[in-house]
């Protein structure tokens, strides 16, 4: 017997934060305005656009403003961007953000790594930043960073995964990301945390957020359907790695999800040609080809 698996799910499409954040050189604004403006395009109805954080720590997001105020908006799409603190969240509403990012970590070791305190101080920073999105209407999204393993402490505990769920369930998000942010996941192991958490918090809201530097995001994106879960990230052509993960790479790319997705007979809504193309629109920009299997294949069948 085959497991039922949704009927529909949706992509958020991370490439031009999670993708774009961790490039060396620096991309033109105008370059990620066009990549948003095609993944609108293509169907997106979640783009996560750009991140409010120190360009201290995070050079390639500092012309975030520029991005926000360059896209051609559609109605009813969801553009999201990070905000680690108020000045993160003044800045994303300033630029008329539809959704802030709150990203904290299951591992402690992650967390000062990545956003300079605890866990639960990020916890703590984050009570004013949700009260703000509140007041202004503006979506909450809540990510765990590390949910299956950590590049400075190894394992993670299931019940850390559980635990900050909780306490961003707490501070209000509608939405909540399980994230390999390291890509070292398997599938049981993210049945087990996906069903550990869903406990605490509407599997509905709950989305699967893999990078692939096992090659392991698509079989446990499947391992994800099986148990429920319905969101997905992915960035266009398998951008990606995160600046405090060294050695991770991209997101699984959006291009390899699709091709999955409609294999199964699953709804996204997204044009998978039009993907291809953005995919093949920024690689050439990078000077490299796009790290994503269906999207190269598909690119070459078209060249005659
Ligand atoms: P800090 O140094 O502890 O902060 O950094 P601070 O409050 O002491 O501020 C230091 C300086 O940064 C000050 O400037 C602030 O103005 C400035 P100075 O006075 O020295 O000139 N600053 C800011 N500037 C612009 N926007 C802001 C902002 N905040 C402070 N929002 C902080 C703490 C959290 C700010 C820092 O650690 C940071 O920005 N971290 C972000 C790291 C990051 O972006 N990581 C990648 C994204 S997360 C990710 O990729 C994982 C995810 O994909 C899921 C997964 O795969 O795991 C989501
Ligand atoms: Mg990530």
């Amino acid at each position: 017997m085959y497991a039922s698996l949704p009927k529909q799910v949706k992509i958020v499409e991370v490439g031009p934060r999670d993708g774009l954040q961790n490039e060396k050189e620096t991309i033109a604004a105008d370059v990620k305005i066009a990549l948003v403006n095609r993944l609108t395009e293509a169907g997106f109805v979640n783009i996560e656009a750009a991140s409010f954080v120190s360009p201290k720590w995070v050079p390639q997001m500092a012309t975030s403003t520029e991005v926000m105020a360059g896209i051609q908006r559609k109605p009813g799409v969801i553009y999201s961007v990070l905000t680690p603190n108020m000045q993160g969240f003044e800045a994303a509403l300033a630029a008329g953000a539809d959704e802030v990012v709150i990203f904290s970590s299951a591992s402690e070791a992650f967390a000062q790594k990545n956003i300079n305190c605890s866990i639960a101080e990020s916890i703590e920073r984050f009570r004013e930043v949700a009260s703000a999105a509140q007041q202004n209407k503006i979506r909450l999204r809540g990510s765990i960073s590390c949910a299956f393993g950590c590049p400075y402490q190894g394992e993670v505990d299931p019940a850390s995964v559980a635990d900050v769920v909780r306490r961003l369930r707490d501070l209000g998000c509608d939405e909540i990301d399980i994230a390999d942010t390291i890509g070292v996941g398997t599938a049981r192991q993210v049945q087990h945390v996906m069903q550990l958490v869903a406990q605490d918090f509407p599997i509905d809201s709950l989305s699967g957020h893999f990078h692939d530097t096992y090659g392991q995001a698509l079989a446990n994106i499947y391992a994800s359907l099986e148990v429920g879960i319905s969101i997905f990230h992915s960035s266009v052509a398998g951008l990606g790695g995160c600046p405090y993960a060294k050695g991770a790479t991209g997101n699984v790319a959006t291009e390899d999800v699709l091709f999955l997705m409609q294999g199964l007979g699953i709804q996204t809504g997204i044009d998978l040609n039009a993907v291809v193309d953005a995919g093949q629109f920024i690689s050439a920009h990078l000077g490299r080809k796009a790290v994503s299997r269906a999207g190269n294949a598909l690119a070459a069948k078209r060249v005659v």
